[in-house]
């Protein structure tokens, strides 16, 4: 009989198998130094345009000072037990309401993680009558959800309205037969391209179709919407989403999540997600922080009016220079350039080492081959100094692409990976 072990010595995995060549540099690199715009990487300073601090809070000296406080208070145990249990207080209820008024909806229930409490969401929601239609390009959170439904699921085209009406219908067939409803997930904002979910397209089908919209607006909450609800409140259709997920993980520089609802929803879930019965309940540092953070988002719209100064200079920018940035519709700044593996990795080294510019690299298989991403998440923490450096940076870059440099300087790398 085979060892459980023998396929992991054998294989890494997709990702895993470049960690002899990535480990430590383009994966699992050490950011060091306060969050901001400019860190340390490698002993040098860097631009970083891969941290998702979006309204820059994460080193705020007010949000520190509540962190600090909160944490000597209340250290990092309190309270112990699972919400239901022994972990439940006035703070978690304090924060709930305060995060339902703030997205327009009836109640809210706090997660532990985003990730976990997505997953945990979906599978508290369907039963196995029901049908799931989601987006192909979902995170990894909605996926794993998904896998959870023992029932029926589609997936449509990235953000194609022909292709979700089609899996509507062919949802629609088998909950007749099922007896069970439909739940459509999609995102508020597309991490990696940045376009926008397409919800207010999506919720006329409403008036065609009876389903339940589920939104994961992990990158859209804070950074989006008059008030910074969201992409529901951007598209103005927040009413119409019937389950709505946002994460402190982003705007608001902390850990945890939450979801809202109506209050009849929500009181479900919280007898119902398993994330949150049967682990610990959100640490009281992070409650306090996280009431912090959404009274800054409430009431220091300058501090979202900073970023999309940021984002419309760099955005602006780059389409100037000829870059293609895609399709995107929020801060997420993708740059599309043309090239292998290797040269993208002699490029994002150049990118580092010689311009101090420190950005993500996206590449096959999560994009087609032959393509390269580099993506920037813009704060309200950069400068224009930032901007103009990064542009520059972005220019030389290109040209040496373009030339065959990383061609040149990769190739034993190529040769090595069979490229
Ligand atoms: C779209 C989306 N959903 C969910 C999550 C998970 O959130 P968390 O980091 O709080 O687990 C992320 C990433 O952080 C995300 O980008």
């Amino acid at each position: 009989m085979k060892d459980l072990f023998d396929k992991i010595y054998k294989d890494k995995g997709p990702l895993g198998k470049w960690a002899e060549q990535a480990e430590g540099y383009f994966v699992f690199p050490k950011l060091e130094g306060p969050i901001s715009n400019r860190m340390r990487f490698n002993g040098k300073e860097v631009i970083t345009w891969s941290v998702n601090d979006y309204l820059g809070l994460a080193n705020h000296p007010e949000v520190r000072k509540v962190d600090a406080e909160a944490g000597a208070k209340y250290g990092s145990a309190y309270p112990m037990g699972a919400r239901m249990m022994s972990g439940h207080t006035d703070l978690h209820e304090q924060l709930q309401k305060e995060l339902a008024t703030f997205v327009n909806k009836e109640a809210a229930y706090l997660l532990n993680f985003g990730y976990q409490g997505m997953v945990s969401t979906i599978d508290a929601l369907v039963s196995k009558d029901d049908v799931i239609v989601y987006d192909v390009d979902a995170h990894a959170c909605i996926i794993d959800g998904v896998r959870l439904h023992l029932g029926q699921r589609f997936t449509y085209k990235h953000n194609d309205m022909e292709s979700i009406e089609k899996n509507l219908k062919r949802a629609e067939k088998v909950a007749e037969k099922t007896g069970g409803g439909i739940l459509l997930i999609s995102e508020g904002v597309f991490g990696m391209r940045g376009e926008q979910g397409r919800l207010k397209e999506i919720v006329a089908l409403k008036k065609k179709y009876t389903f339940r919209l589920f939104v994961d607006d992990a990158h859209g909450f804070g950074t989006l919407g008059k008030t910074g609800a969201g992409a529901g409140e951007e598209q103005g259709v927040q009413d119409d989403i019937d389950v709505y997920f946002a994460t402190f993980a982003k705007s608001m520089a902390s850990t945890g999540a939450f979801i809202a609802a109506d209050d009849e929803i929500i009181s479900y879930l919280k007898y119902n997600l398993r994330s949150q019965m049967f682990a610990k309940s959100l640490q009281m540092q992070l409650v306090e922080g996280a009431l912090k953070r959404l009274d800054m988002l409430r009431t220091m719209p300058e501090l979202k009016e900073k970023l999309w100064e940021n984002v419309n200079a760099l955005q602006g920018g780059l389409k100037k220079r000829g870059f293609d940035i895609g399709t995107t519709q929020s801060c997420v700044t993708p740059v599309y350039l043309k090239g292998s593996i290797p040269e993208a990795m002699a490029l994002v080294k150049d990118l580092r080492e010689n311009y101090g510019v420190f950005c993500s690299i996206v590449v096959y298989p999560v994009i087609p081959k032959g393509l390269i991403l580099l993506r920037m998440i813009p704060t309200a923490s950069h400068t224009m100094d930032d901007i103009n450096e990064t542009l520059e940076a972005f220019s030389a870059i290109r040209d040496r692409l373009e030339d065959g440099t990383y061609k040149r300087l990769s190739a034993a790398v190529a040769q090595a990976m069979g490229e």
